[in-house]
């Protein structure tokens, strides 16, 4: 085993070697850009992390967690809740999903069942769920069924009325997943170039058409020009690796109203704002839900402690016999740590307080961070817990340090890519700082956080004086 020692001291040199052997046994996804810490153990919001390289390497370092995991960890490390449902979930089998399993009955009972948590928004009798192993294949299965509704089964061709229907709508700087069927989705010419590009024609091809996400002028005009040719539209509710883009008061229920109107299914990709925004869904306003044909959700549905997400769709969506079966559909281990989760958040109102504290922390976040430092912050953004800032050209070029002084000042933070240019003559929109705490986050916790990123912000100017 490595021996950790407590934080300021640091590894045995044999054992930070491991640490660095480790790292490049793993296939590095960054273009040789990884950030050179390991966390070594963990608990609740704090991370112990180890610098690889530099002065400190070897020592443990405290931080805190305002973005882990890719905005999954909703519960931070380790929490008690899940530890029953652990060995339950063990204790009650291993089915796939043609059989029914208790484990799933209590999960999708208590969410969709009558009275259940999300029954107003997706009542059981107008919806079924299934479950995938993460948010790109949800997405995948969407995005099947969406092609599907279109495809007649028993003749084996187009189905009547909907041969024109060949376009799905996508939004500029969306991010959706790296598969396949995804990728051309994203408008971005880095994520598409050099991979297969869709077919077009007649009778299975697809077309993706990309308009500016928040815009509600070229939105009407697509429609009434576009919209008998659409299949669907997929949306993020806020844009997040676009850099956490909130849309205007009305929008989303005006792109549900459209696509309601001229016949369109409309697909929420919720998987990195579920649970995060105040709500458990962000298709949500001040009238309610807002309706979706299909609702995609993932990251913090698995707790942190699994990779997991579900496809919430209406009853007629379906797929061809056997073309959706998969290995880990809701097994019992899964919807066991999701059930006690999701109890554990909605009875602890974890959700609902992300909201006003969300408000809170987006004032410390312009005050003490964009305001003080106007050179390298633009504006902070977000929603709940699902915050960003966005970095000014200067700070996006010193990207890669700033990385660093925010970690060794004790805050771990991502970033998002940014959508970059965008068409209508909208401005470039650079990346941006995401920080999107576990929503066991209290008050406390927030004002610390703020405080550390201040910190590494102002060592960042210095370092580079
Ligand atoms: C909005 C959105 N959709 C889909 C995905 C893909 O999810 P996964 O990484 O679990 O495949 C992500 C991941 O970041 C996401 O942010």
């Amino acid at each position: 085993m490595v021996k950790v020692p407590a934080p300021g001291g640091r590894l045995e040199p044999a054992d930070l070697e491991r640490l660095r052997a480790g790292q490049a046994l793993q296939m590095d996804h960054y273009g040789g850009g990884r950030l050179p810490f390991t966390c070594v153990q963990a608990r609740g919001l704090v991370q112990q992390m180890v610098p690889l390289e530099g002065e400190d390497a070897g020592r443990v370092l405290e931080v805190l967690d305002a973005s882990g995991g890719y905005a999954s960890a909703c519960l931070g490390a380790g929490h008690a809740c899940l530890q029953p449902a652990f060995r339950e979930g063990l204790e009650r089998g291993y089915v796939t999903d043609e059989l029914g399993s208790l484990e799933r009955t209590l999960l999708l009972e208590e969410l969709f069942g009558p009275g259940g948590r999300w029954a107003d928004r997706f009542p059981g009798s107008a919806y079924h769920a299934s479950g995938r192993n993460s948010g790109s294949e949800g997405l995948e299965l969407a995005l099947r069924l969406v092609l599907e509704s279109g495809f007649d089964r028993r003749r084996l061709t187009a189905k009547a009325g909907r041969e024109a229907r060949r376009t799905v709508l996508a939004f500029e700087g969306a991010w959706h997943g790296w598969t396949g069927g995804l990728v051309p989705l994203l408008n971005r010419r880095h994520y598409r170039l050099g991979l297969p590009a869709p077919v077009s024609e007649a009778p299975f091809g697809l077309d993706v058409a990309f308009l500016p996400f928040g815009e509600q002028e070229p939105l009407e005009r697509y429609f009434a020009l576009e919209g008998s040719k659409l299949s669907a539209v997929i949306v993020e509710p806020i844009q997040g690796d676009a850099g956490i883009l909130v849309p205007p008061p009305g929008y989303l229920r005006r792109l549900a109203g459209l696509c309601r109107e001229h016949g369109v299914l409309l697909v929420a990709d919720e998987v990195l704002t579920f649970a995060k925004t105040g709500q458990f869904f962000a298709m949500t306003d001040e009238e309610g839900p807002i309706p979706t044909d299909i609702t995609v959700i993932g990251k913090s549905l698995g707790m942190g402690a699994v990779s997991t997400s579900m496809v919430i769709a209406r009853r007629e969506l379906s797929v061809r016999s056997s073309g959706a079966v998969s290995t880990s559909d809701l097994r019992p281990l899964t919807c066991a740590l999701m059930r006690s989760g999701l109890r554990y958040l909605a009875e602890e109102r974890l959700i609902e307080r992300a909201g006003p504290l969300g408000v809170e922390l987006r004032e410390r976040l312009h005050r003490d961070v964009v305001e003080a430092f106007p050179e390298l912050f633009l504006e902070v953004r977000g929603l709940g817990y699902m915050n960003g800032i966005e970095l000014t050209e200067r700070a996006a070029g010193g990207l890669s340090r700033l990385r660093h002084q925010l970690l060794e000042s004790g805050v771990f933070v991502e970033f998002m890519a940014g959508a970059g240019r965008r068409s209508h003559g909208l401005r470039y929109m650079f990346p941006a700082m995401r920080i999107a705490p576990p929503l066991i986050a209290g008050e406390e916790d927030l004002r610390r956080i703020v405080e550390r990123i201040r910190e590494g912000t102002r060592r960042f100017v210095e370092a580079g004086r």
